[in-house]
């Protein structure tokens, strides 16, 4: 097993960026350093409970420019790093995919460069962890799985950019012997997620008993896993995983998108004390998103047997307590959606 000194992530105002953070602090021992360059999708704020701790640190710095990312590995010589950071809304991408290109491959290459940079002399023990997505494997029909060897297939700039990414990581293992590992993960859902995601932006149309748009017949499937058990799967990658390999992560646990907005709207009536159906009456079929990827389902046999790794949330559970988080920080959803979040960023961290 693989032990760190420090540990930098990327991305860690994120929403899967969030939680692996505070999943990791509260697990290791270990110093972390998060990098972040605070865009419409990250929030500092998240993780005010560790910010004043003497083994984590925030560096506001965009992973394209070379040079403050290499000044930062030189600064903290981090033994692991976990990259996270991305642009990663499918419809965004559709709408402006130049983010994309920048962020997931040339961000994904700098850091790379760094990493080697840093590691030339002794790589031993050091790992840079890629997360990635199964959108890279493209789009099943009504039968079969995504495995680690299926060939890649992507259809959006976003999962294009992903694609692009995983190849440039691997080509680094094989190249420069860049101790590298990448996991590929379905849907995720959790505290933190920016609510122009699906079940985020369900949960807080419904609040608000604003429209719920589903895009063109609603019968698209997603799997979708709960944050925690994505994240408990990449700590155990970064200490146990094999140099080179990838793994895929998986909820096991495949529904519709119609499915998946009438459970909330279910769920909330119930929390609310409303009728069972009131909030459907909010469902509104929608234009498709162009390209729409039909289903995607992971399996994920190989973490399981190589690396033990198992969800421990089920979705009933796990669903909950993602309604209730949001139910209680309607604060945050506003924030972040008004744009006040961003004029406190630009007033506290401009100049920083
Ligand atoms: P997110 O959009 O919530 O967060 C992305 C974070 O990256 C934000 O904090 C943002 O400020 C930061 N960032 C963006 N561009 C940056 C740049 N140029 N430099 C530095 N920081 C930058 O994303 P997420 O949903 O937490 O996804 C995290 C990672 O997981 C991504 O790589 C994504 O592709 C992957 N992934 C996501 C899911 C999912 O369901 N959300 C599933 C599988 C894989
Ligand atoms: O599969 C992993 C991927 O999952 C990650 O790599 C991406 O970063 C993440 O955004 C997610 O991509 P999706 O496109 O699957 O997620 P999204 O929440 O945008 O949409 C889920 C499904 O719901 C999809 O079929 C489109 C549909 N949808 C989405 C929105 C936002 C709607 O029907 N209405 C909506 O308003």
């Amino acid at each position: 097993m693989r032990k760190f000194d420090t540990v930098l992530v990327t991305g860690g105002c994120g929403f899967i960026g969030t939680n692996f953070i505070k999943y990791i602090f509260d697990k290791t021992n270990y110093k972390i350093i998060n990098i972040d360059a605070l865009t419409y999708a990250g929030n500092i704020k998240n993780l005010i409970d560790i910010e004043n701790k003497d083994r984590y640190f925030f560096e506001r710095v965009n992973i394209c420019d070379a040079k403050k990312v290499n000044s930062i590995f030189e600064k903290y010589k981090p033994d692991c790093i976990v990259h996270f950071a991305a642009e990663s809304h499918v419809d965004r991408s559709i709408f402006g995919p130049k983010n994309f290109i920048d962020t997931n491959i040339i961000g994904t290459f700098t850091l790379l460069e760094a990493a080697r940079n840093l590691w030339k002399d002794n790589s031993d023990g050091k790992l840079f962890h890629h997360i990635s997505t199964d959108e890279v494997y493209g789009s099943l029909s009504d039968t079969g799985y995504f495995y680690e060897t299926t060939a890649y297939d992507p259809r959006s700039p976003y999962s294009a950019s992903k694609a692009s990414s995983d190849h440039i990581v691997k080509a680094y293992y094989h190249t420069y012997n860049l101790p590298v590992t990448i996991s590929n993960c379905s849907n995720n859902y959790g505290p933190y997620q920016f609510p122009e995601k699906l079940i985020p932006l369900m949960i807080s149309n419904i609040i608000e008993e604003k429209d719920l748009p589903v895009y063109g017949d609603g019968k698209n499937i997603r799997d979708w896993i709960f944050v925690e058990d994505h994240n408990n799967a990449v700590f155990d990658i970064i200490h146990n995983g094999r140099v080179g390999e990838t793994y895929n992560i998986g909820g096991e646990n495949e529904i519709t998108n119609i499915d998946m907005v009438n459970i909330l709207c279910e769920k909330l009536a119930y929390k609310m004390n409303k009728d069972k159906d009131y909030y459907k009456k909010l469902i509104k079929f929608v234009k498709d998103r162009a390209g729409h990827d039909r289903r995607y389902a992971i399996n994920c046999d190989k973490i399981k047997k190589e690396l033990g790794w198992q969800r421990q949330y089920d979705f009933n559970t796990a669903i909950d307590i993602t309604i209730d988080w949001y139910l209680n920080n309607k604060e945050w959803v506003y924030d972040v959606k008004s744009g006040e979040y961003q004029k406190w960023i630009e007033l506290n961290y401009s100049s920083k």
